[in-house]
């Protein structure tokens, strides 16, 4: 039975209000100083939750400092090459991620006369931004009320809401908007995400420490799994996605952002064998189909390759 006021069986208004005063009350003293917290500009804001989509905070903060005063604006970020946007994104790894930015910029310049649309189906509509970018940029960068929900803050409610499984992304919205306080909904999304990263972690919660244990279905329920064995995950071979991300960090520090086959194959691995080179060749296609290598240079040195018969003199380079 849905108790009055809420769309949320376990939770009701008075609960929910104390919820708001306990975890804001936290905020103020235990929140992170982080550098696109009250920035309010909806392009820089963009840039900050694009880096963060993968990447750690700590990874992002210098790296964002550093996008924020070679392309402080939207039209400076649409202007640029991509060339120049991939050697900007050093450090944040996901590489296409960066061209994704930069589409964006173009899009929101094109589009939109250089202004982020203050509409969230509109912001989702451009080129990398999903319903979670979309109300980031909405709430952070503009100050619209919109709960901004990514897997943090989805486990969060969870726990709280004592919910037996996760719930279709529509329901979660309907509950995390259910929760927003009336006035401070920047500061509740800010540091819900603080408590997912400090306190409410995905696999050793601090519930001692949680500043909502009182309010919290799920509190001093979450046993610490067994550590898993130290040897088990050193020996595999490394994703795919580490080596596109090689090859992309190599080139960004050639000279000329240019290397050939042969020397890409052996600084990716000790150990590389000309038996490698389906591999090595399926791993380049893979990043000139995202754009993110040169294509003309496979295909026009190609030809001089297959004349001398190794296809390992072949040269790639860095989109320019
Ligand atoms: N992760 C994504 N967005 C964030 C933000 N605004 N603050 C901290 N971590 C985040």
């Amino acid at each position: 039975v849905s108790a009055p006021g809420t769309a949320i069986p376990t939770l009701d208004s008075p609960h929910i209000a104390r919820l708001h005063r306990a975890l804001l009350r936290w905020y103020r003293t235990h929140g992170r100083t982080l550098p696109w917290r009250g920035n309010h500009d909806p392009y820089q804001i963009l840039v900050s939750e694009f880096m963060l989509q993968q990447t750690q905070v700590a990874r992002v903060i210098e790296a964002f400092r550093a996008w924020c005063v070679r392309f402080p604006t939207v039209h400076a970020l649409a202007r640029a090459r991509r060339r120049e946007v991939l050697l900007a994104w050093r450090g944040l790894g996901y590489n296409r991620r960066a061209l994704h930015l930069h589409e964006a910029a173009r899009a929101i310049v094109d589009l939109h006369a250089g202004e982020l649309p203050r509409d969230i189906p509109a912001l989702q509509s451009l080129p990398g931004i999903g319903p979670y970018t979309a109300r980031a940029v909405a709430c952070f960068g503009m100050g619209m009320r919109t709960a901004v929900v990514d897997v943090n803050v989805e486990r969060i409610l969870v726990r709280i809401a004592g919910l037996e499984r996760k719930l279709p992304v529509r329901e979660l919205q309907r509950v995390a908007d259910e929760v927003l306080p009336r006035r401070a909904w920047y500061d509740w999304n800010q540091a819900l995400m603080d408590l997912g990263a400090m306190v409410c972690t995905a696999a050793a919660p601090r519930c001692d420490s949680c500043p909502l244990r009182r309010l919290c279905a799920s509190a001093g329920m979450h046993a610490l799994p067994a550590a898993r064995p130290r040897h088990a995950r050193v020996l595999r071979e490394p994703p795919r996605r580490f080596y596109r991300g090689r090859v992309i960090a190599l080139l960004r520090d050639a000279p000329g952002h240019r290397m050939s086959l042969a020397e890409l194959g052996l600084a990716l691995k000790v150990d590389y064998h000309t038996d490698d080179l389906p591999w090595l060749h399926d791993i380049v296609v893979s990043l000139m189909r995202d754009g993110l290598l040169r294509p003309e240079a496979l295909l026009t040195e190609a030809k001089d390759a297959t004349m001398r018969s190794d296809p390992h003199h072949v040269h790639l380079e860095l989109v320019e």
